[in-house]
């Protein structure tokens, strides 16, 4: 009988238990959250929009370049911070090219300086061009497009911010859900970008560090993060930014949202508090990259005055 009971306790009980806890202490984290994201928001802080137009593998024909970079000169930086990412074939016929003080931020770089590193982009040959930004992260190179090889970790993330940082560039670091995670409710999400931002705290310096927030199933997918889910998701990424350094950091660090942003969507997403820019993928091999730009300098200089 007693055996019975125990087995009994252990397949029903127990499981019945931890679940009840985990639930308890999900509703602690998100409680503890948006206390300091009530504290956040009284907090009047002024962000400069940062807008960044990611090329991905694009164009094929470097021939292409010359109108893209034009469509980049065609854009006003007065209300905006600019920075495209060319494909890293790509990086060294754009760079230097840019009139308008839109800056270059190669897609990747590797962990330490020049060497036998075949394949990679080193930090310090991007400091030797003038290059000053760089993104890391993108859930592309974390593992996202089924390339068989493990993707980039948050500590591999980490220690290449780090080499970034202590070189004297500027850093773009993404971050994102998958939808598996997006459909679990917005802890879930949070929890997520949590574990992808931990290991990054020490380096959090607002005026070095921009987060990307692109949730994976947005990206190229035409579904776009409505205004609600950026702004929730936004203000719980600076409200655990806040709560793990400190309130200073979490207010002035840029957050930018990325995932089939457009000229369409983004008058909606920029009236998003915690919204200050757009990391653009697609869209940003179109004229219509301007507009976006526009759009949030447009929703932003009511809050910069
Ligand atoms: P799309 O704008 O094409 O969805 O891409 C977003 C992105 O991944 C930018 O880095």
């Amino acid at each position: 009988m007693i055996p019975m009971i125990a087995a009994l306790a252990i397949c029903w009980v127990l499981p019945v238990l931890l679940l009840i806890m985990q639930q308890q202490s999900q509703a602690a984290k998100a409680e503890a959250l948006e206390e300091v994201s009530k504290r956040l928001r009284k907090k009047l802080v002024m962000r400069r929009p940062v807008v960044g137009g990611n090329w991905k593998c694009n164009p094929a024909d470097p021939a292409k370049l010359e109108g893209l970079i034009a469509n980049v000169n065609a854009c006003s930086s007065s209300g905006c911070d600019i920075y495209i990412c060319p494909s890293p074939l790509h990086v060294a016929l754009v760079q230097g090219k840019l009139r308008n003080g839109a800056k270059v931020a190669p897609q990747n770089c590797n962990f330490s300086g020049c060497g036998a590193y075949t394949g990679e982009m080193a930090v310090d040959q991007m400091v030797a061009m003038g290059i000053e930004w760089c993104l890391i992260g993108h859930s592309e190179r974390r593992g996202e497009f089924g390339l068989p090889t493990p993707g980039e970790s948050p500590k591999l993330l980490a220690t290449k911010l780090k080499y970034i940082l202590d070189k004297g560039l500027k850093c773009v670091f993404c971050i994102g859900e998958p939808l598996s995670v997006r459909k679990q409710g917005i802890s879930a999400v949070l929890s997520t970008c949590a574990d992808q931002l931990v290991d990054i705290l020490p380096y959090l310096d607002p005026d070095k560090v921009v987060i990307a927030y692109e949730p994976v199933w947005s990206i190229g997918t035409g579904v776009t993060a409505s205004p609600a889910q950026a702004q929730e998701t936004h203000a719980g990424i600076r409200a655990y930014i806040g709560q793990q350094t400190s309130d200073d950091v979490a207010s002035r660090i840029r957050i930018q949202y990325g995932g089939s942003a457009n000229a369409k969507n983004a008058g909606a997403l920029s009236a998003c508090p915690d919204v200050d820019g757009f990391l653009v993928g697609s869209a940003s091999l179109k004229p219509e990259f301007s507009e976006i730009i526009d759009a949030v300098a447009k929703a932003k200089a009511f809050s910069m005055l």
